[in-house]
């Protein structure tokens, strides 16, 4: 099994990205005989329009992928415009892509509905995506239910390009991730950037010890008894709280004669030393800074013999070699 997938660096990750998504990339790593994660940098560029940030955002991706766990002794970790045989390989699956295919994808039908302009870049953002699944010969990519769509697009044109050169491309498999548990927001609604509503990963103790604090509960009576599962508090303890102390605050929910206050602080506790180490870690990486640009050259110089032989097979079959 062959893993590939991609992340956006467009701002720091909050608990639901871990939990939802990249806690199972990481886990991945594990089990593949291959694996390829990289920092989507061509595809922020439709977002992230600061120089500066996004060097930022890009360098910052990736100290914190490598603190949660990613091993680069086990996986290729690297930068995705690091590997230009890639954007080739776009230019590629481009033409024989219908337009039709494109204009249905929710990227953009949402930003043109919302009356925003889109560009180019936007709208082919799934053949880039294509090409980045397909340069790896990748046949699992593990992905958010949002991404399914793209899966399916890089599908179609796989499959247009093997019918019409033979056999090129290896046909990839999305693997949905488990998202069902939703991580629910300080507000209560889904954790998510655009609702401001975030717990980041890599806050500092003080800063997210505050926002917990800040959580908005219910108004429920302190000695009235209540279902834990489904509560704010509850829901975000069972992340990062050991078997024994969920055990025994969800029979104090049960009970009643609790304050949320008490909660918040187990919770608080509870989120410190679960994060604390990987924050120390990631402390002890943005540290020295050019160990991890080693590790991302060198995730790309690997990443590029695989793309590049890719890239060869493509161009020989549609006819660009042997002129
Ligand atoms: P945001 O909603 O903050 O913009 P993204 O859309 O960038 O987050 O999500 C990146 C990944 O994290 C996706 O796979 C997404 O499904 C997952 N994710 C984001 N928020 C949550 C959440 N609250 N619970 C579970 N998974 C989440
Ligand atoms: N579009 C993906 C996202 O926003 C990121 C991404 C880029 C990706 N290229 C990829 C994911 C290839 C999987 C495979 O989350």
């Amino acid at each position: 099994m062959r893993v590939l997938s991609g992340i956006q660096p467009t701002g720091p990750f909050h608990w639901g990205n871990y939990f939802g998504a990249i806690r199972q990339y990481i886990e991945l790593q594990d089990v593949a005989s291959e694996s390829y994660y990289f920092i989507a940098n061509l595809h922020a560029l439709t977002t992230v329009r600061d120089p500066k940030l996004l060097q930022q955002y890009t360098l910052n991706g990736a100290l914190d992928l490598l603190a949660l766990g990613l091993n680069p002794e086990k996986a290729v970790l690297f930068v995705q415009s690091d590997v230009p045989e890639v954007s080739e390989l776009c230019w590629l699956l481009m033409t024989g892509t219908p337009m039709g295919l494109l204009e249905r994808c929710v990227s953009y039908k949402d930003k043109l509905a919302k009356g925003l302009k889109a560009d180019a870049g936007l709208f082919t953002y799934p053949v880039l995506q294509a090409a980045d699944i397909l340069a790896y010969d990748a046949d699992v990519v593990p992905v958010g239910e949002d991404q399914l769509q793209h899966i399916e697009v890089c599908r179609d044109i796989a499959g247009s390009f093997n019918h019409a050169f033979g056999e090129t491309f290896v046909m990839p498999k999305g693997k949905v991730l488990d998202q069902s548990a939703k991580v629910p927001g300080t507000d209560g609604e889904k954790m998510s950037k655009s609702y401001g509503n975030t717990l980041a990963v890599f806050d500092e103790e003080k800063k997210q010890r505050k926002q917990i604090m800040r959580i908005v509960t219910d108004s429920r009576p302190m000695d009235e008894a209540k279902e834990p599962d489904g509560d704010v508090l509850f829901d975000l303890l069972k992340l990062v709280a050991g078997d024994d102390e969920i055990a025994e605050m969800a029979a104090m929910y049960r009970r009643g004669g609790f304050g949320y206050g008490d909660v918040k602080k187990a919770l608080a506790n509870a989120a410190e030393s679960y994060w604390g180490e990987v924050r120390a870690r990631r402390a002890e990486l943005a540290a020295r800074p050019d160990d991890v640009r080693d590790i991302l050259s060198e995730g790309a110089k690997r990443a590029r013999v695989k793309a590049a032989a890719t890239l060869a097979r493509a161009q020989a079959a549609c006819g660009l070699k042997g002129y």
